[in-house]
């Protein structure tokens, strides 16, 4: 794992928040501009074979929460070594659904577990040469749980996570919060609680202010 020469960005926020329509929207645009092979879109837990096998246990097998930390670090290592890391070192951009502060928010805020074995757990997944990988940017769709609640309801059988009660993801949000108090330079906060239109106006504003698009 080398440190990136190509873009990172990571898309986070509590399920319901609406993030996927803008993901897919940012990687036409990126592609538009970049070429689509020089544009990897991606997820997590997930984002290769292995990876994609441990999702369907974190997401649906009930587990203690350090056995759920251990296994979505062990698909980000894979994910990391097997498409993230390679990508960034050929100079792509990388728009990653989720990365490590949603282990933060959900294993953390949500689940109330040890917020210093989840730094020691990504310090040992993501450091190389003295430097942790982390996206350089990421895009937090920040909506009220109470709404996002009734957003899901009833839109599909929920896993796992989905299926947790509203005072969850406010502690899931508030894990957020924190993350991004201690990166802010790395962090926008999108108001997701608007129209559709609005959202995208935001998340283009701030790929655009970053100056990774034109
Ligand atoms: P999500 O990204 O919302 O995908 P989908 O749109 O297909 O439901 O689902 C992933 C779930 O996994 C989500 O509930 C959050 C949870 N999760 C964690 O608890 N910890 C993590 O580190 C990651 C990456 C995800």
């Amino acid at each position: 794992m080398t440190q990136q020469a190509g873009l990172f960005i990571s898309f986070e926020g509590i399920d319901g928040a609406g993030k996927s329509t803008h993901i897919e929207a940012l990687v036409s645009a990126f592609k538009a501009q970049y070429g689509a092979h020089n544009v990897v879109h991606t997820r997590e837990p997930g984002g290769t074979a292995l990876a994609e096998k441990l999702r369907q246990l974190i997401l649906n097998d009930p587990m203690d929460a350090l056995t759920e930390a251990y296994l979505i670090f062990a698909a980000r290592r894979d994910h990391l070594n097997q498409v993230i890391a390679p990508a960034l070192a050929q100079g792509a951009v990388v728009l990653c659904d989720r990365f490590t502060d949603a282990t933060f928010a959900y294993q953390g805020g949500g689940r109330g577990f040890d917020l210093n074995v989840l730094s020691t757990l990504e310090q040992w997944t993501q450091q190389q040469g003295g430097q942790l990988l982390q996206p350089q940017l990421t895009l937090w769709f920040d909506l009220p749980a109470e709404v996002a609640a009734q957003r899901l309801a009833g839109a599909r059988v929920p896993d796992k996570f989905e299926a947790q009660p509203v005072e969850f993801f406010r502690q899931v949000a508030l894990g957020y919060q924190e993350r991004m108090h201690a990166a802010p330079a790395r962090f926008v906060k999108i108001n997701a609680h608007q129209s559709r239109e609005a959202v995208w106006a935001d998340v283009l504003h701030a790929v655009r202010s970053k100056g990774f698009l034109a």
